[in-house]
């Protein structure tokens, strides 16, 4: 291992932040000693219709899993994020949109966007939308995404987002899960200068015979490209929201009802519906805004994560705006139309803080200067990484070149089920360790276990497990909580399992290691290895596929599928593009594998089970240690897979 370097906090940053290291233990233990009175006092981040009596309601006993936090309080997230700003910011600027193209640019004042958000939850209830009807969002990065996000919660409609990058049929797979009665989509998105057919696609997912709960599709016009249009059933948002009052009572929630699901990929079957509810996932998400990136007032905060992951749902339009911050969306990539776009953009709205991926950070990485070209970066004060573990190469890179060595990085470590940050840096408390998400927020009670579930203490390494609830963690998987026990407290009984594998060193610090399971995280993007595997399969021509991660450069992870084809069938070039262009039409873009693997057979033991073990160090070229292939139902499979590897391309 290299070199460790530690980055003390610097005093001038101690010196100026909410919060210093003293200031951190302290709080910190007085979150773990006393949960109940720690949340009492920190739930008063809201305004709160019926203020809560409650608030801690907890169990991850086996089999009768259950939280709730704050359950007999009431509030509104649209409330909490506009109205309770209005008297004091209404001028001030809430969301700034960055275009795609570095022409097009708005902003929308809190006033302003209290106006469009009633006007559009008014037309959503015309429209029939009602408390906890599911609306499906298949946006693109503009305001309107955040707009629709927060008209639901005002009428109490439960969002369901799904990235604008996925495919007709797994859009369908979601809103046939989610029982979704209306889409909100828009004609094209725009990114890196091409149009997406976002309505197209909605078309194409409503073929689907299953996705007749949908009643309505609300278009938003963006690129003004042509769309098919079906009589009755579509509506252009500008018609629906004109004559739209622009005053919309906000609907009184109970703490405990469902905000949004959110479906992310697990190891086995087909993603789940995540559902956080209202007011702890508020709280939280609220909380660690302010103190994972020392919010304070007059700061631009732009994170780059789009609306359909869970970061641009905590980071990006709620927890910014509960804190009444101004938040860029940015509708386009970090290196379109130049190499230093996201560097101008910084320059360009005086961005304070910054939020990005290491994925985009090691893109940049690799041009060098020319990411930074021509931009000073002087507004920056803190930067944060998200999404997958951070090599240390990058940290030093994004440290030095992106921040002039002046402003501390935030390596947050959390999860779309933890609703928010749970172990990251604190940008006035925290020594830096690059690679390290280093300590707990307040209230995080991180552990790690051995394979058996026995806690294992001190400086070690193991599966990273919680062993109590904070408000920000998911209630259920929508409609199956079985699965959602089983997924997440079954393997460590009485803990949260994250699925992530950490060490934690002698200052208490923790460094991920990645997934445990067969969980994939692919330029920050996750999936499931059974999902790829189960489009792969549903190929005509594929009699059987396994597959696997591999390091990748700047994706982190890269995907490699083992494909057995059914007898008779040749693995030509053109089969070859027709099953990556398969992949792409079943799941989306991101899903497509960077390598395939022409396999005879794939090794299994003699119950069946596929040994991916041995398929994952064939994968990297780690072939003098298969260890036992004895195990094998036929041991020459191995030596065929390191043959055929030799060929593939
Ligand atoms: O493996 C961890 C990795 O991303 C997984 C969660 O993915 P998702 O639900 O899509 O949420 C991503 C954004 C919160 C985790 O189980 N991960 C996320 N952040 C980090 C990370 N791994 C290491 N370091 C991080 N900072």
């Amino acid at each position: 291992m290299s070199e460790l370097k530690i980055y003390p906090v610097k005093e001038n940053i101690a010196a100026n932040a909410l919060i210093d290291d003293a200031g951190y233990q302290k709080m910190y233990e007085q979150s773990v000693v006393n949960p109940e009175g720690f949340w009492r006092e920190h739930g008063q981040i809201l305004d709160w219709i019926k203020p809560y009596t409650k608030v801690k309601n907890t169990s991850y006993d086996p089999g009768h899993v259950d939280i709730k936090w704050f359950e007999d309080g009431t509030l509104n997230v649209s409330a909490n994020c506009i109205d309770r700003h209005l008297a004091t910011k209404g001028d001030e600027v809430a969301i700034i949109w960055e275009g795609d193209n570095p022409e097009e640019d708005k902003s929308l004042t809190y006033n302003e966007l209290h106006k469009e958000v009633c006007q559009f939850a008014n037309a959503l209830k015309a429209q029939g939308v009602k408390k906890g009807d599911v609306v499906c969002l298949y946006m693109p990065m503009v305001p309107e995404a955040a707009i629709a996000m927060l008209a639901c919660t005002r009428i109490g409609a439960v969002h369901s987002i799904v990235f604008g990058g996925f495919s007709p049929e797994a859009l369908a797979g979601r809103i046939i899960d989610s029982n979704s009665t209306i889409v909100i989509t828009s004609d094209e998105g725009l990114r890196g200068g091409r149009a997406v057919p976002l309505k197209q696609n909605v078309d194409q997912a409503l073929t689907n015979p299953d996705t007749k709960c949908i009643e309505k599709v609300i278009v938003l016009k963006r690129t003004g490209g042509d769309v098919a249009w079906t009589e009755g059933r579509d509506l252009w948002w500008h018609e629906i929201t004109e004559n739209a009052s622009e005053q919309c009572e906000p609907e009184e929630m109970n703490a405990e009802d469902p905000l949004f699901i959110l479906y992310t990929s697990g190891s086995t079957g087909q993603p789940k519906g995540v559902l956080h509810t209202t007011g702890g996932y508020l709280v939280y998400a609220t909380m660690t805004f302010k103190y994972v990136f020392d919010y304070q007032p007059g700061d631009v905060y732009w994170c780059t994560a789009d609306v359909g992951w869970i970061t641009g749902h905590s980071y990006l339009v709620y927890g910014p705006l509960a804190n009444g911050a101004t938040t860029i969306l940015f509708e386009g990539v970090p290196n379109y139309p130049s190499t230093a776009r996201m560097s101008e953009v910084v320059d360009k709205h005086n961005v304070s803080i910054l939020y990005t991926a290491p994925t985009a950070i090691r893109a940049l990485m690799a041009k060098g200067d020319e990411a930074t070209a021509g931009t000073s970066r002087n507004s920056l004060r803190v930067m944060g990484s998200v999404g997958e573990p951070i090599n240390p190469e990058a940290w030093e890179w994004y440290y030095r070149a992106i921040g002039d060595e002046k402003c501390p990085i935030v390596d947050t470590w959390w999860q779309t089920e933890t609703g928010g940050i749970l172990i990251t840096p604190l940008p006035g408390a925290t020594a830096l360790k690059p690679g390290s998400a280093t300590r707990p927020f307040f209230g995080v009670q991180p552990a790690l276990v051995d394979n058996e579930g026995q806690i294992i203490e001190g400086a070690t390494e193991g599966n990273l497990v919680m062993v109590d609830s904070w408000p920000g963690q998911m209630r259920t998987v929508y409609g199956d909580h079985e699965r959602f026990e089983q997924t997440y407290f079954s393997t460590f009984k009485g803990m949260y399992f994250t699925g992530d594998g950490a060490r934690r060193d002698e200052d208490g610090y923790y460094w991920i290691t990645g997934r445990v399971d067969d969980v994939l995280n692919v330029s920050g993007h996750r999936m499931g290895t059974a999902e790829i595997e189960s489009a792969l399969v549903a190929h005509e021509k594929i009699a059987e596929a396994a597959v696997v991660g591999v390091p990748h450069e700047i994706k982190g992870q890269g995907i490699y599928a083992y494909v057995t084809l059914n007898a008779g069938e040749e693995p030509t070039p053109e089969l070859h593009a027709e099953v990556k262009q398969w992949v792409r039409k079943e799941i989306g873009p991101i899903a497509t594998p960077d390598v395939l693997h022409w396999a005879e057979a794939l090794p299994k033991t003699r119950s069946g089970k596929i040994m991916r073990r041995i398929l994952r160090k064939i994968a990297t070229g780690d072939t003098g240690s298969l260890g036992d292939t004895s195990t094998l139902a036929d041991p020459s499979v191995v030596d065929k897979l390191i043959e055929e590897k030799a060929k593939v391309v």
